[in-house]
Protein backbone atom coordinates (compact mmCIF):
# COMPACT_ATOMS: atom_id res chain seq x y z
CA UNK A 1 0.00 0.00 0.00
CA UNK A 2 1.27 3.58 -0.74
CA UNK A 3 1.52 5.88 1.97
CA UNK A 4 0.24 9.17 1.63
CA UNK A 5 3.12 10.89 0.73
CA UNK A 6 3.45 8.74 -2.36
CA UNK A 7 -0.52 9.00 -3.35
CA UNK A 8 -0.21 10.58 -7.16
CA UNK A 9 -2.05 13.61 -7.91
CA UNK A 10 -4.75 11.55 -10.00
CA UNK A 11 -6.39 9.98 -7.42
CA UNK A 12 -9.43 11.67 -6.99
CA UNK A 13 -9.51 13.81 -3.60
CA UNK A 14 -12.88 11.52 -1.98
CA UNK A 15 -10.45 8.29 -1.86
CA UNK A 16 -8.68 7.33 1.79
CA UNK A 17 -4.67 7.43 0.75
CA UNK A 18 -4.71 3.86 3.10
CA UNK A 19 -7.15 2.58 0.20
CA UNK A 20 -4.77 2.92 -2.73
CA UNK A 21 -3.09 0.63 -4.41
CA UNK A 22 -0.43 1.90 -6.99
CA UNK A 23 -0.61 -1.20 -9.20
CA UNK A 24 -1.46 -2.37 -12.53
CA UNK A 25 -3.81 -5.19 -11.63
CA UNK A 26 -2.89 -6.88 -14.91
CA UNK A 27 0.77 -7.12 -14.46
CA UNK A 28 0.57 -8.28 -10.63
CA UNK A 29 -1.64 -10.76 -11.79
CA UNK A 30 0.77 -11.91 -14.25
CA UNK A 31 3.67 -12.23 -11.72
CA UNK A 32 4.92 -15.85 -11.93
CA UNK A 33 3.67 -18.65 -13.14
CA UNK A 34 0.45 -18.82 -11.74
CA UNK A 35 -2.25 -16.45 -11.91
CA UNK A 36 -4.21 -18.11 -9.32
CA UNK A 37 -1.23 -17.52 -6.58
CA UNK A 38 0.04 -13.82 -7.76
CA UNK A 39 -3.78 -12.46 -7.48
CA UNK A 40 -4.32 -14.44 -3.91
CA UNK A 41 -1.34 -11.93 -2.62
CA UNK A 42 -4.34 -9.21 -2.53
CA UNK A 43 -6.03 -11.07 0.08
CA UNK A 44 -3.47 -9.38 2.50
CA UNK A 45 -5.07 -6.07 0.92
CA UNK A 46 -7.91 -4.49 2.57
CA UNK A 47 -11.60 -6.06 1.42
CA UNK A 48 -12.11 -3.29 -0.80
CA UNK A 49 -9.09 -1.30 -2.65
CA UNK A 50 -8.79 2.07 -4.87
CA UNK A 51 -6.35 0.16 -7.68
CA UNK A 52 -4.46 3.32 -9.90
CA UNK A 53 -4.72 0.67 -12.84
CA UNK A 54 -7.77 -1.28 -12.59
CA UNK A 55 -8.36 -2.59 -15.71
CA UNK A 56 -6.76 -1.23 -18.98
CA UNK A 57 -4.95 1.56 -17.23
CA UNK A 58 -8.73 2.70 -15.76
CA UNK A 59 -8.57 3.19 -12.55
CA UNK A 60 -11.21 2.20 -10.55
CA UNK A 61 -12.24 -0.28 -6.74
CA UNK A 62 -11.59 -3.97 -6.60
CA UNK A 63 -13.30 -5.80 -3.94
CA UNK A 64 -10.65 -8.44 -2.78
CA UNK A 65 -13.00 -11.09 -0.58
CA UNK A 66 -15.34 -13.91 -0.98
CA UNK A 67 -18.29 -11.87 1.94
CA UNK A 68 -17.93 -8.37 -0.15
CA UNK A 69 -18.07 -9.85 -3.78
CA UNK A 70 -20.95 -11.74 -3.63
CA UNK A 71 -22.54 -8.82 -1.30
CA UNK A 72 -21.98 -6.67 -4.60
CA UNK A 73 -23.35 -9.22 -6.85
CA UNK A 74 -26.84 -9.11 -5.01
CA UNK A 75 -26.65 -5.16 -4.29
CA UNK A 76 -28.24 -4.04 -7.64
CA UNK A 77 -29.60 -0.93 -5.69
CA UNK A 78 -26.17 0.28 -5.28
CA UNK A 79 -23.88 -1.72 -8.03
CA UNK A 80 -25.47 -1.63 -11.59
CA UNK A 81 -24.05 -3.72 -14.39
CA UNK A 82 -25.98 -1.12 -17.43
CA UNK A 83 -22.61 0.19 -18.40
CA UNK A 84 -21.63 0.54 -21.81
CA UNK A 85 -20.13 -2.80 -22.77
CA UNK A 86 -17.38 -3.57 -24.87
CA UNK A 87 -19.48 -4.32 -27.78
CA UNK A 88 -21.58 -1.81 -27.96
CA UNK A 89 -18.72 0.64 -27.70
CA UNK A 90 -16.69 -1.11 -30.72
CA UNK A 91 -19.97 -1.34 -32.70
CA UNK A 92 -21.41 2.06 -32.80
CA UNK A 93 -24.56 1.11 -32.01
CA UNK A 94 -26.62 0.63 -29.01
CA UNK A 95 -26.19 -2.79 -28.12
CA UNK A 96 -26.92 -3.59 -24.56
CA UNK A 97 -26.17 -7.25 -23.52
CA UNK A 98 -29.05 -9.06 -23.00
CA UNK A 99 -29.60 -9.63 -20.19
CA UNK A 100 -26.29 -9.56 -18.51
CA UNK A 101 -26.16 -5.23 -19.20
CA UNK A 102 -29.77 -5.06 -17.75
CA UNK A 103 -30.29 -4.19 -14.07
CA UNK A 104 -33.33 -6.04 -12.00
CA UNK A 105 -36.67 -5.36 -11.69
CA UNK A 106 -36.23 -5.26 -15.86
CA UNK A 107 -34.07 -8.22 -15.44
CA UNK A 108 -36.15 -10.71 -15.47
CA UNK A 109 -38.56 -10.05 -18.15
CA UNK A 110 -35.68 -10.55 -20.78
CA UNK A 111 -34.17 -13.29 -19.18
CA UNK A 112 -37.17 -15.44 -18.41
CA UNK A 113 -37.20 -15.44 -22.69
CA UNK A 114 -34.10 -17.82 -22.51
CA UNK A 115 -34.29 -19.64 -19.25
CA UNK A 116 -36.07 -22.02 -20.58
CA UNK A 117 -33.46 -23.45 -23.37
CA UNK A 118 -30.89 -23.78 -21.20
CA UNK A 119 -32.08 -25.87 -17.85
CA UNK A 120 -30.44 -29.06 -17.23
CA UNK A 121 -32.67 -31.18 -18.59
CA UNK A 122 -31.99 -28.98 -22.22
CA UNK A 123 -28.42 -29.25 -21.87
CA UNK A 124 -28.45 -33.10 -20.82
CA UNK A 125 -30.41 -33.49 -24.13
CA UNK A 126 -27.05 -32.38 -25.73
CA UNK A 127 -25.36 -34.31 -24.20
CA UNK A 128 -24.41 -36.19 -27.43
CA UNK A 129 -23.63 -33.52 -29.70
CA UNK A 130 -21.69 -32.23 -27.64
CA UNK A 131 -19.78 -35.63 -26.65
CA UNK A 132 -19.80 -35.67 -30.59
CA UNK A 133 -18.00 -32.39 -31.45
CA UNK A 134 -15.29 -33.05 -29.11
CA UNK A 135 -14.38 -36.62 -30.48
CA UNK A 136 -14.42 -34.62 -34.14
CA UNK A 137 -11.65 -32.09 -32.87
CA UNK A 138 -9.52 -35.02 -30.63
CA UNK A 139 -9.67 -37.32 -33.58
CA UNK A 140 -7.63 -34.68 -35.75
CA UNK A 141 -4.04 -35.19 -33.40
CA UNK A 142 -5.05 -38.59 -31.91
CA UNK A 143 -2.49 -40.71 -33.50
CA UNK A 144 0.16 -38.03 -33.08
CA UNK A 145 1.20 -38.36 -29.58
CA UNK A 146 0.15 -35.13 -28.60
CA UNK A 147 -1.43 -31.28 -29.32
CA UNK A 148 -1.10 -27.69 -28.74
CA UNK A 149 -4.45 -28.19 -26.60
CA UNK A 150 -4.96 -24.22 -26.72
CA UNK A 151 -5.26 -24.07 -30.61
CA UNK A 152 -5.98 -27.55 -31.70
CA UNK A 153 -8.84 -28.02 -29.09
CA UNK A 154 -9.19 -25.24 -26.23
CA UNK A 155 -10.54 -22.20 -28.93
CA UNK A 156 -12.00 -24.30 -31.41
CA UNK A 157 -14.37 -26.45 -29.08
CA UNK A 158 -16.88 -23.72 -28.04
CA UNK A 159 -16.98 -22.27 -30.84
CA UNK A 160 -18.38 -25.51 -32.65
CA UNK A 161 -20.52 -25.60 -29.60
CA UNK A 162 -22.04 -22.34 -30.32
CA UNK A 163 -22.45 -22.94 -33.86
CA UNK A 164 -24.47 -25.96 -33.08
CA UNK A 165 -26.53 -24.38 -30.40
CA UNK A 166 -27.38 -21.47 -32.70
CA UNK A 167 -27.97 -23.57 -35.84
CA UNK A 168 -25.30 -22.25 -37.53
CA UNK A 169 -23.40 -23.85 -40.45
CA UNK A 170 -20.08 -25.96 -39.54
CA UNK A 171 -18.25 -23.94 -42.44
CA UNK A 172 -18.49 -20.59 -40.47
CA UNK A 173 -16.03 -22.03 -37.92
CA UNK A 174 -12.83 -20.83 -39.58
CA UNK A 175 -14.73 -17.10 -39.77
CA UNK A 176 -15.76 -16.69 -36.39
CA UNK A 177 -12.43 -18.44 -34.94
CA UNK A 178 -10.48 -15.32 -36.80
CA UNK A 179 -13.18 -12.89 -35.78
CA UNK A 180 -13.34 -14.31 -32.20
CA UNK A 181 -9.03 -14.33 -31.87
CA UNK A 182 -8.85 -11.26 -33.34
CA UNK A 183 -11.59 -9.33 -30.80
CA UNK A 184 -10.85 -11.33 -27.85
CA UNK A 185 -6.99 -11.32 -28.14
CA UNK A 186 -6.73 -8.44 -30.72
CA UNK A 187 -3.86 -5.56 -30.05
CA UNK A 188 -5.07 -3.20 -32.32
CA UNK A 189 -8.58 -1.27 -31.37
CA UNK A 190 -9.02 -0.69 -34.77
CA UNK A 191 -8.83 -4.84 -35.90
CA UNK A 192 -10.96 -5.52 -32.56
CA UNK A 193 -13.60 -3.15 -33.73
CA UNK A 194 -13.96 -5.06 -37.41
CA UNK A 195 -13.68 -7.96 -35.71
CA UNK A 196 -16.85 -6.94 -33.43
CA UNK A 197 -18.64 -5.56 -36.62
CA UNK A 198 -18.07 -8.63 -38.76
CA UNK A 199 -19.52 -10.53 -35.79
CA UNK A 200 -22.53 -8.21 -35.55
CA UNK A 201 -23.20 -8.37 -39.33
CA UNK A 202 -23.30 -12.17 -38.97
CA UNK A 203 -25.60 -12.55 -36.31
CA UNK A 204 -28.05 -10.44 -37.80
CA UNK A 205 -27.86 -11.99 -40.99
CA UNK A 206 -28.72 -15.38 -38.52
CA UNK A 207 -31.31 -14.17 -37.15
CA UNK A 208 -33.14 -12.36 -39.93
CA UNK A 209 -33.39 -15.97 -41.82
CA UNK A 210 -34.50 -17.14 -38.20
CA UNK A 211 -37.21 -14.95 -37.92
CA UNK A 212 -40.41 -16.45 -40.16
CA UNK A 213 -39.14 -19.97 -39.52
CA UNK A 214 -36.92 -20.39 -36.58
CA UNK A 215 -34.84 -23.47 -36.46
CA UNK A 216 -34.72 -24.96 -32.86
CA UNK A 217 -35.73 -23.65 -29.56
CA UNK A 218 -32.79 -20.95 -28.75
CA UNK A 219 -33.74 -19.34 -32.18
CA UNK A 220 -37.19 -19.44 -31.52
CA UNK A 221 -36.69 -18.30 -28.09
CA UNK A 222 -34.88 -15.00 -29.44
CA UNK A 223 -36.83 -14.15 -32.32
CA UNK A 224 -40.10 -14.35 -30.64
CA UNK A 225 -38.95 -12.75 -27.25
CA UNK A 226 -41.17 -10.65 -25.28
CA UNK A 227 -40.81 -8.17 -22.46
CA UNK A 228 -44.16 -8.39 -20.89
CA UNK A 229 -46.61 -8.06 -23.03
CA UNK A 230 -44.28 -6.57 -26.24
CA UNK A 231 -41.97 -7.97 -28.31
CA UNK A 232 -38.67 -6.98 -28.22
CA UNK A 233 -37.22 -4.94 -30.52
CA UNK A 234 -34.63 -6.02 -33.26
CA UNK A 235 -31.43 -5.01 -30.96
CA UNK A 236 -32.92 -5.77 -27.84
CA UNK A 237 -33.22 -9.59 -30.05
CA UNK A 238 -29.28 -8.83 -30.84
CA UNK A 239 -28.47 -8.61 -27.74
CA UNK A 240 -29.24 -11.56 -26.76
CA UNK A 241 -27.18 -13.09 -30.09
CA UNK A 242 -24.51 -11.42 -29.01
CA UNK A 243 -24.67 -12.43 -25.04
CA UNK A 244 -24.23 -15.94 -26.30
CA UNK A 245 -21.26 -15.45 -28.24
CA UNK A 246 -19.17 -13.13 -25.50
CA UNK A 247 -20.19 -15.24 -22.93
CA UNK A 248 -19.77 -18.77 -23.86
CA UNK A 249 -16.12 -18.69 -25.72
CA UNK A 250 -13.75 -17.04 -24.11
CA UNK A 251 -14.88 -18.42 -20.38
CA UNK A 252 -15.15 -21.89 -21.84
CA UNK A 253 -11.83 -22.28 -23.57
CA UNK A 254 -9.61 -20.31 -20.50
CA UNK A 255 -11.44 -23.04 -18.07
CA UNK A 256 -10.73 -25.70 -20.44
CA UNK A 257 -6.36 -24.57 -20.42
CA UNK A 258 -6.19 -24.47 -16.35
CA UNK A 259 -8.41 -27.94 -16.02
CA UNK A 260 -5.95 -29.67 -18.72
CA UNK A 261 -2.95 -27.81 -17.05
CA UNK A 262 -3.51 -29.56 -13.83
CA UNK A 263 -4.70 -32.41 -15.26
CA UNK A 264 -0.97 -32.97 -16.87
CA UNK A 265 0.81 -32.31 -13.84
CA UNK A 266 -1.43 -34.58 -11.40
CA UNK A 267 -1.22 -38.15 -12.98
CA UNK A 268 -2.57 -39.89 -10.07
CA UNK A 269 -5.99 -37.44 -10.57
CA UNK A 270 -5.69 -38.62 -14.10
CA UNK A 271 -5.83 -41.88 -12.98
CA UNK A 272 -8.59 -41.62 -10.59
CA UNK A 273 -10.75 -40.12 -12.95
CA UNK A 274 -10.08 -42.79 -15.61
CA UNK A 275 -11.05 -45.05 -12.76
CA UNK A 276 -13.91 -43.77 -11.41
CA UNK A 277 -16.00 -41.31 -13.88
CA UNK A 278 -18.83 -41.14 -11.27
CA UNK A 279 -16.01 -38.24 -9.93
CA UNK A 280 -16.08 -36.34 -12.52
CA UNK A 281 -19.08 -34.04 -12.04
CA UNK A 282 -16.96 -33.06 -8.77
CA UNK A 283 -13.84 -32.76 -9.95
CA UNK A 284 -15.76 -29.99 -12.59
CA UNK A 285 -16.93 -28.44 -9.64
CA UNK A 286 -13.87 -28.12 -7.65
CA UNK A 287 -12.19 -27.15 -10.91
CA UNK A 288 -14.38 -24.15 -11.50
CA UNK A 289 -13.74 -23.40 -7.84
CA UNK A 290 -10.22 -23.47 -8.27
CA UNK A 291 -9.67 -21.58 -11.56
CA UNK A 292 -12.39 -18.73 -11.56
CA UNK A 293 -11.05 -17.23 -14.79
CA UNK A 294 -13.88 -14.01 -14.80
CA UNK A 295 -12.92 -10.65 -13.38
CA UNK A 296 -16.34 -8.59 -13.66
CA UNK A 297 -17.17 -5.44 -12.43
CA UNK A 298 -20.24 -3.19 -11.88
CA UNK A 299 -20.59 0.76 -11.06
CA UNK A 300 -21.37 2.72 -8.58
CA UNK A 301 -25.53 3.94 -9.05
CA UNK A 302 -25.35 6.76 -7.31
CA UNK A 303 -22.59 8.51 -4.75
CA UNK A 304 -22.68 5.55 -1.57
CA UNK A 305 -20.95 4.56 1.52
CA UNK A 306 -20.04 0.86 1.18
CA UNK A 307 -18.72 -0.74 4.44
CA UNK A 308 -17.87 3.31 5.51
CA UNK A 309 -16.26 3.90 2.20
CA UNK A 310 -16.82 6.67 -0.10
CA UNK A 311 -17.90 6.00 -3.67
CA UNK A 312 -18.74 8.47 -6.39
CA UNK A 313 -21.54 7.49 -8.73
CA UNK A 314 -19.88 5.80 -11.72
CA UNK A 315 -17.30 4.37 -10.47
CA UNK A 316 -16.14 1.16 -11.63
CA UNK A 317 -15.28 -2.04 -9.34
CA UNK A 318 -13.95 -5.12 -10.28
CA UNK A 319 -15.10 -8.23 -8.89
CA UNK A 320 -11.93 -10.55 -9.46
CA UNK A 321 -14.17 -14.05 -8.32
CA UNK A 322 -10.61 -15.76 -7.92
CA UNK A 323 -10.44 -13.78 -5.12
CA UNK A 324 -13.89 -15.18 -3.51
CA UNK A 325 -13.21 -18.64 -4.62
CA UNK A 326 -9.81 -18.95 -2.81
CA UNK A 327 -10.57 -17.28 -0.12
CA UNK A 328 -8.60 -18.47 2.99
CA UNK A 329 -11.83 -17.27 5.19
CA UNK A 330 -14.27 -19.63 2.98
CA UNK A 331 -11.98 -22.31 1.94
CA UNK A 332 -9.64 -24.32 4.11
CA UNK A 333 -6.17 -24.63 2.12
CA UNK A 334 -7.67 -22.67 -1.26
CA UNK A 335 -4.76 -23.44 -3.39
CA UNK A 336 -5.13 -27.30 -2.75
CA UNK A 337 -7.36 -28.57 -5.82
CA UNK A 338 -9.31 -30.92 -3.91
CA UNK A 339 -12.61 -33.23 -5.61
CA UNK A 340 -13.60 -34.26 -2.36
CA UNK A 341 -14.76 -31.04 -0.90
CA UNK A 342 -18.40 -29.66 -1.28
CA UNK A 343 -17.34 -26.28 -2.78
CA UNK A 344 -19.84 -23.43 -2.64
CA UNK A 345 -18.03 -21.06 -5.00
CA UNK A 346 -19.57 -18.54 -7.35
CA UNK A 347 -17.51 -19.30 -10.05
CA UNK A 348 -20.39 -18.28 -12.45
CA UNK A 349 -21.66 -15.30 -10.35
CA UNK A 350 -24.62 -14.96 -7.66
CA UNK A 351 -27.99 -13.29 -7.91
CA UNK A 352 -29.79 -12.68 -10.99
CA UNK A 353 -27.31 -12.54 -13.29
CA UNK A 354 -25.65 -15.83 -12.02
CA UNK A 355 -24.80 -17.86 -15.42
CA UNK A 356 -27.62 -18.77 -18.05
CA UNK A 357 -24.84 -21.20 -19.88
CA UNK A 358 -23.60 -22.88 -16.20
CA UNK A 359 -25.14 -26.19 -17.30
CA UNK A 360 -24.21 -26.00 -20.62
CA UNK A 361 -20.52 -25.19 -19.59
CA UNK A 362 -20.68 -28.29 -17.16
CA UNK A 363 -21.48 -30.49 -19.51
CA UNK A 364 -18.68 -28.73 -21.80
CA UNK A 365 -16.23 -28.96 -19.44
CA UNK A 366 -17.45 -32.46 -17.84
CA UNK A 367 -17.28 -33.95 -21.70
CA UNK A 368 -14.25 -32.80 -22.39
CA UNK A 369 -12.11 -34.54 -19.10
CA UNK A 370 -14.18 -37.58 -19.90
CA UNK A 371 -13.17 -37.91 -23.36
CA UNK A 372 -9.60 -37.11 -23.11
CA UNK A 373 -8.87 -39.77 -20.12
CA UNK A 374 -11.03 -41.94 -22.20
CA UNK A 375 -8.63 -41.48 -25.58
CA UNK A 376 -5.24 -41.01 -23.86
CA UNK A 377 -2.95 -41.97 -20.84
CA UNK A 378 -0.33 -40.46 -19.00
CA UNK A 379 -1.12 -36.81 -20.61
CA UNK A 380 1.43 -34.71 -19.71
CA UNK A 381 3.52 -31.20 -20.31
CA UNK A 382 5.89 -32.00 -23.39
CA UNK A 383 9.72 -32.18 -21.77
CA UNK A 384 11.43 -28.55 -21.98
CA UNK A 385 8.45 -26.84 -22.60
CA UNK A 386 6.03 -24.87 -20.50
CA UNK A 387 2.64 -23.25 -20.84
CA UNK A 388 2.27 -19.62 -21.63
CA UNK A 389 -1.36 -17.48 -20.14
CA UNK A 390 -2.41 -14.16 -19.73
CA UNK A 391 -4.43 -12.49 -17.56
CA UNK A 392 -7.02 -9.36 -17.78
CA UNK A 393 -10.85 -9.74 -18.18
CA UNK A 394 -9.99 -13.65 -18.05
CA UNK A 395 -7.42 -15.77 -17.11
CA UNK A 396 -6.54 -18.26 -19.99
CA UNK A 397 -3.98 -19.84 -21.09
CA UNK A 398 -2.56 -19.08 -24.16
CA UNK A 399 -0.40 -22.27 -25.01
CA UNK A 400 -0.40 -25.91 -23.55
CA UNK A 401 2.07 -28.44 -25.26
CA UNK A 402 0.66 -31.68 -24.25
CA UNK A 403 1.91 -35.39 -25.21
CA UNK A 404 0.58 -38.94 -24.10
CA UNK A 405 1.08 -42.43 -24.62
C1 LIG B 1 -16.71 -21.98 -17.70
C2 LIG B 1 -17.50 -21.22 -18.44
C3 LIG B 1 -18.26 -20.02 -17.92
C4 LIG B 1 -17.98 -19.20 -16.87
C5 LIG B 1 -16.81 -19.29 -15.89
C6 LIG B 1 -19.03 -18.20 -16.83
C7 LIG B 1 -19.11 -17.21 -15.86
C8 LIG B 1 -20.15 -16.31 -15.78
C9 LIG B 1 -20.29 -15.32 -14.75
C10 LIG B 1 -19.29 -15.10 -13.62
C11 LIG B 1 -21.43 -14.64 -14.98
C12 LIG B 1 -21.99 -13.49 -14.14
C13 LIG B 1 -21.36 -12.21 -14.58
C14 LIG B 1 -21.83 -11.01 -13.78
O1 LIG B 1 -22.76 -11.10 -12.98
O2 LIG B 1 -21.24 -9.95 -14.00
C15 LIG B 1 -22.02 -15.18 -16.18
C16 LIG B 1 -23.17 -14.72 -16.76
C17 LIG B 1 -23.63 -15.15 -17.99
N1 LIG B 1 -23.15 -16.19 -18.74
FE1 LIG B 1 -21.61 -17.38 -18.24
N2 LIG B 1 -19.89 -18.42 -17.87
C18 LIG B 1 -19.47 -19.53 -18.56
C19 LIG B 1 -20.07 -20.10 -19.66
C20 LIG B 1 -21.16 -19.59 -20.33
C21 LIG B 1 -21.77 -20.14 -21.51
C22 LIG B 1 -21.33 -21.44 -22.20
C23 LIG B 1 -22.77 -19.30 -21.88
C24 LIG B 1 -23.71 -19.37 -23.06
C25 LIG B 1 -24.38 -20.35 -23.41
C26 LIG B 1 -22.82 -18.24 -20.90
C27 LIG B 1 -23.73 -17.20 -20.92
C28 LIG B 1 -23.88 -16.28 -19.90
C29 LIG B 1 -24.92 -15.26 -19.89
C30 LIG B 1 -25.94 -14.99 -20.98
C31 LIG B 1 -24.76 -14.54 -18.70
C32 LIG B 1 -25.58 -13.37 -18.22
C33 LIG B 1 -26.74 -13.84 -17.38
C34 LIG B 1 -27.63 -12.72 -16.87
O3 LIG B 1 -27.25 -11.56 -16.91
O4 LIG B 1 -28.74 -13.03 -16.41
N3 LIG B 1 -21.83 -18.44 -19.98
N4 LIG B 1 -21.22 -16.22 -16.64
Amino acid sequence: MSATADVPKKIPAHIPPELVWDRSFDEFTAEGDDPFLAITRMHDLPPVIWATDASYGRPGWVATRHDVISEIFIDHEHFSGEREGMPASMLGVPLRLNPIEIDPPEHHGHRRNLNPVFTPKAMNAMGESVSRTCRELIVKFADKGGCEFIHDFAIPFPTYVFLDVMDMPRAMAGDFLEWEDTLMRGADPAERGGAARSIFKYLEKHKEGQMDQPTNDLNRAITTAMFHDRDLTHIEKMGMYYVLYVGGLDTVYSTLGWVMRHLATHPDLQERLRDNPEDIPAAVEEFARAFSVVVTHRQLRDDYTFHGIPMKQGEEINLPISLADRDPAVFDNPHEVDIDRKSRHINFGTGVHSCLGIHLAKREIRTVIEEFLASFRNIRIKDGETYRYHTGRTFGLEYLPLVWV
